[in-house]
């Protein structure tokens, strides 16, 4: 599976998001292999409704429904058809409070992802929470166009694959080849977050191609 962040480059504005989750489409379609975008609650409704395909909000916040102004609801999200959310990404972290808050209102049926910088923070308190899918993203490695989490932190990755209980481990944080998700997946990870090197390629399809050659479908 692999978690395709638009974040908020300006290559995935309006109609631009459409073009990229196209591609998403397209790769998905030739290769058998899970691509989720995810998107800006500003851009996920429109996508999932004119493509069909399963999208992610990049966060929800703590409030859900009632008296709160100005925030993004995990359950209006899912009432629209979005399929689930990250949550305490390295680039929109939350207070340990807000997080254990928002993943026990946290809806039946959306997919949630939870982001983690560390093994320490998994083994501290993240195995107490409840999520399907468990990121490793150390933040050093985002958006590093040379060296990977997966070539820079294979043993870590193996710490979470072994120590995670029954969540699925997802890896993130400078993917940028097909060596780099081949050694993910050969490690035990179940998919992959990636994003500046799709999203700020020349060719985001080629890209996306050759990161999704590496699972063995
Ligand atoms: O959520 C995935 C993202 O933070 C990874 O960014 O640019 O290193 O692929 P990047």
């Amino acid at each position: 599976m692999i978690l395709l962040n638009f974040k908020l480059y300006p290559e995935t504005f309006g109609d631009s998001a459409l073009k990229l989750s196209t591609i998403a489409k397209e790769v998905m379609k030739n290769t058998g292999v899970k691509i989720i975008p995810v998107l800006s609650a500003l851009d996920a409704v429109r996508i999932q409704e004119k493509l069909k395909i399963d999208v992610y909000l990049q966060h929800v916040d703590v409030y859900s429904q009632g008296p709160h102004t100005g925030y993004i609801s995990a359950l209006a999200a899912k009432s629209l058809g979005i399929k689930g959310a990250l949550i305490n990404h390295s680039e929109h972290r939350l207070k340990l409070g807000t997080l254990k808050q928002t993943l026990k209102s946290w809806p039946t049926d959306f997919d949630s992802v939870l982001c983690l910088q560390s093994y320490g923070q998994l083994l501290r308190w993240a195995l107490k929470l409840k999520s399907k899918y468990i990121a490793y993203e150390p933040r050093e490695f985002i958006g590093n166009p040379k060296i990977s989490v997966a070539s820079a932190r294979p043993k870590q990755i193996v710490n979470f694959v072994k120590n995670s209980n029954s969540n699925k481990i997802l890896v993130g944080a400078g993917i940028h080849s097909k060596e780099d998700v081949a050694t993910s997946i050969k490690l035990g990870a179940s998919g992959i977050l990636v994003s500046s090197s799709v999203i700020k390629s020349s060719n985001p399809k080629k890209e996306l191609m050759a990161l999704a050659s590496a699972f063995s479908v």
